[in-house]
């Protein structure tokens, strides 16, 4: 009898030790799954960034092209050409490229990543954050409505907060161009509250249909896109909540959807 009961305990040490192993391999395989994750939400973000970068130097570039246009004309025509008429050109062509290469160090800035938590104003963060996207807006004749009450300080890693904020703002972008909304805007709100620091981000756009209506924050979950990836507002509600410490909310106003991050004050 003994010996069974020792038997049996022997195979139950056993087979705890298997179920250990087996738990350690599927959390490892959980780890690389969130790995892989988080590397598809930076190629997301990227092609969306691309799309962006894309509106954001076509006019500087229409720009460039018809910079010269007066000057080959005279040239063609044997018009003579003053000093101070192409030296002008010149500035104005330094201006410009100036300004695109500054998109481009604000794209490069972005795809850096954070190393550590740091301070750093809201405002600041949401300026170049716009300066990235405002291009995109402005091909589809969005309005871009930004209400500051305060410019609080933050800490977290700077350009995960800028990745959230393009992901919501590109997803109403997204929204009220398919739905070909009719004077539509996107509205930013930042106000301090108890001992938060809200971000509101709200749109016209009609607002989500899905019910209950946190399931866009779902891995993979995307409704009625082309091509949609199903990661920005899972991806951002991880950082904001799991690395800042924050909440993202969404709810539907009477025209469109409205997201809350709140960042506890410093
Ligand atoms: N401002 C919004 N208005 C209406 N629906 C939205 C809005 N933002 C997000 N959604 C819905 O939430 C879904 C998930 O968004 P997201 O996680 O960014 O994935 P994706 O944009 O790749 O579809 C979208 O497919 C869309 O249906
Ligand atoms: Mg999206």
């Amino acid at each position: 009898m003994r010996q069974t009961q020792l038997e049996d305990f022997l195979q139950l040490e056993e087979h705890n030790k298997e179920l250990e192993k087996r738990i350690e391999q599927e959390l490892q395989k959980n780890r690389e799954k969130d790995k892989l994750l988080f590397q598809q939400s930076k190629m997301a973000a990227l092609g969306e960034m691309l799309g962006n970068i894309s509106h954001q130097w076509r006019q500087p570039l229409m720009e460039i092209n018809s910079l010269f246009l007066p000057i080959e004309a005279k040239l063609n025509l044997e018009i003579p050409l003053d000093n101070e008429e192409l030296l002008e050109s010149i500035k104005k062509l330094n201006d410009i490229t100036k300004y695109m290469s500054n998109t481009i160090d604000d794209f490069r800035d972005f795809f850096v990543k954070d190393k550590e938590k740091i301070e750093f104003k809201l405002l600041d963060q949401i300026n170049s954050t716009i300066n990235i996207i405002s291009g995109g807006l402005k091909a589809h004749d969005i309005k871009l409505d930004i209400i500051i009450q305060k410019n609080p300080t933050l800490v977290g890693f700077k350009n995960e907060y800028s990745q959230v904020l393009i992901n919501i703002i590109n997803n109403a972008k997204d929204i009220l161009v398919q739905r070909n909304v009719e004077n539509p805007y996107i509205k930013i709100s930042i106000y301090e509250k108890e001992k938060n620091i809200i971000t509101t981000i709200e749109d016209n756009g009609g607002g989500i249909k899905t019910t209950p209506i946190e399931k866009v924050f779902d891995p993979f979950f995307t409704y009625e896109k082309i091509n949609g990836s199903g990661i920005g507002l899972f991806m951002s509600k991880l950082i904001i909540e799991n690395n800042m410490n924050g909440k993202l909310q969404v709810e539907n106003t009477a025209k469109g959807a409205l997201f809350t991050i709140s960042i506890p004050k410093i």
